[in-house]
């Protein structure tokens, strides 16, 4: 006992010196301030909006016309899916979906990862100003990433008065409190927060698909990849509590929902920072087993995080699906090294390499940057060489934009943009010629499809999503949609499949 004692006396010194001691435990009152902070903050929001709703009716009620609203989303699944939370407000507040930006409240959720995600809300901010001449009492909000880039605030402040709300991405949970401010005043409402470890939950969402949905499991990005805006616009990583995650999935289910798409910038690296760390794999298992939950999807995989329990996990499970979005961004060692990815040309190859050989059925997805500061012409044939060798399915190519306050932004050898394009379309080239080679594998088989929708060209077919994410076009009734139906594919068109429904 005696060299139990010295341990544990050295262990208290050393906890006491480090200030460990202190620091778990303002983490754990932390913790706990902050549930009832979000907590407290769920009630004050669902008051405004009972407020709110109550107004409108008695509106609605003199007007006979029910308000309407439109929002146009940018940008990724975090965007869309906030989207969703937006709109679950509004219809909690008793506003109806309109399928057009003529509207009486029209909501902009901007991205601004490249400069044309910023150029596009420019663009439709010009068609709003029109529409709002023409419909007196018309609002217009802008909220999104975008939002939380002071410069571009200040030029929408500037250059487009008739804006009326302008909101950034941590603070959605306050849209109607928001609301409601801008209806009493007639001034421009601006909140938008810098970061926050704040995760409201509990308030009302919508799906545009009765049958699947995204959920996000953690919010920002501490990866501060060079090139990257997210970092800046999206705060610090913040996990969501697995108890909570799992409550509103088993709630989807319970509303009818078969596929959910688990949402992180790094969905990899899910739980580290809990009080109560769990990894990502784990948490797939617990997700694995809600009752309903037919098929389960996540975005994105950062391929420095991605272990080989995750791997594991996905091999045996047979609700994951088999498609991983690996983004590789340069296949140059140098270059990952300058963007800060963390990983080199060899070790991505040997993790696409472990994940083949444990699902030889993966189809593979990612993305890539052209002409990053100071990328040579060998530089770019090892990424030629990377795409070449896994055999994207697909990918998506981007030229780099720069952006304001990156590392990448402040490099001095940025790449003339002749040089880019000439080797974005050689790219592009390769990439189709692999999503060619790829296309087809499953034709003559029989698969499991989540029927989705009627065909937008041809009403008399359905059109449902493979496992693997490529999309089937079949005869059937509609009654189908958001069931899980066995589809023979007959014919492989190369983006997608004709198939024959085959009877239970
Ligand atoms: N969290 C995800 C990516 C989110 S942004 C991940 O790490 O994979 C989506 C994609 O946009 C990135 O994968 C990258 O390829 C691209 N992208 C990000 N910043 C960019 C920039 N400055 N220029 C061009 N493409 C960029
Ligand atoms: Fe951006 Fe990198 Fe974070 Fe992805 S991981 S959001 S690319 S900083
Ligand atoms: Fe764009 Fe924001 Fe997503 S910048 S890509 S919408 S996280």
């Amino acid at each position: 006992t005696g060299v139990w004692q010295h341990d544990n006396i050295a262990l208290a010194l050393w906890l006491l010196f480090t200030g460990e001691c202190e620091r778990i435990e303002t983490r754990k009152t932390m913790d706990k301030r902050n549930t009832d902070v979000n907590q407290l903050e769920t009630i004050k929001q669902q008051k405004i909006i009972e407020e709110l709703r109550k107004s409108y009716k008695t509106e609605e009620e003199r007007s006979g016309k029910k308000k309407t609203y439109h929002i146009v989303t940018f940008g990724c699944q975090m965007n869309s899916r906030d989207s969703e939370k937006i709109s679950g407000i509004l219809k909690q507040i008793g506003y109806v979906e309109t399928d057009s930006e003529d509207a009486d409240f029209v909501l902009y959720n901007t991205c601004t990862v490249r400069e044309n995600a910023n150029n596009k809300v420019y663009g439709h901010l010009g068609y709003a100003k029109k529409l709002k001449e023409n419909r007196p009492g018309m609002l217009i909000a802008l909220c999104g990433c975008m939002m939380q880039e002071p410069e571009a605030v200040e030029n929408i402040k500037k250059k487009y008065r008739f804006v009326d709300i302008i909101f950034g991405t941590h603070n959605i949970f306050k849209l109607a409190e928001l609301l409601q401010t801008r209806l009493l005043s007639d001034r421009v409402v601006i909140d938008l927060w810098k970061d926050t470890d704040m995760i409201v939950e509990d308030l009302p969402s919508d799906r545009k698909f009765s049958f699947k949905t995204g959920v996000n499991i953690m919010y920002g990005c501490n990866n501060f990849c060079s090139y990257c805006i997210v970092p800046y616009v999206r705060g610090r990583e913040r996990s969501r509590n697995p108890e909570d995650i799992i409550a509103e999935v088993k709630a989807l289910a319970a509303d009818g929902v078969v596929e959910i798409m688990l949402l992180g910038q790094n969905v990899n690296s899910y739980g580290k920072n809990l009080t109560n760390p769990i990894s990502f794999a784990q948490l797939l298992k617990e997700i694995e087993k809600i009752d309903g939950i037919e098929r389960i999807r996540f975005m994105t995989s950062h391929p420095k995080d991605l272990s080989q329990e995750l791997i594991d996990v996905m091999k045996d499970s047979t609700k994951i699906c088999r498609h991983l979005h690996l983004p590789l961004q340069s296949g140059s060692t140098r270059l990952l090294k300058i963007m800060n990815r963390r990983y080199t040309k060899e070790s991505y190859l040997d993790l696409v390499e472990r994940i083949r050989t444990a699902m030889p059925d993966i189809s593979l997805t990612t993305d890539i940057i052209v002409g990053f500061p100071g990328e040579t012409e060998e530089d770019f044939l090892e990424t030629m060489d990377v795409v070449r060798k896994v055999g994207y399915e697909s990918a998506f190519t981007f030229l780099y934009s720069k952006r304001t306050g990156t590392p990448a932004a402040a490099m001095e050898n940025q790449v003339e943009e002749t040089v880019a394009k000439e080797r974005f379309d050689r790219l592009l080239k390769l990439v189709q010629e692999c999503s060619a080679k790829a296309a087809g594998r499953e034709e003559h088989t029989v698969q499991k499809v989540l029927v989705e929708e009627v065909n937008a060209q041809d009403p008399t077919l359905l059109t449902g999503r493979l496992s693997n994410n490529l999309l089937v076009h079949f005869e059937g009734d509609k009654g189908l949609i958001g069931k899980i139906v066995e589809v023979y594919l007959e014919e492989s068109k190369g983006f997608y499949y004709m198939g024959r429904l085959l009877e239970k």
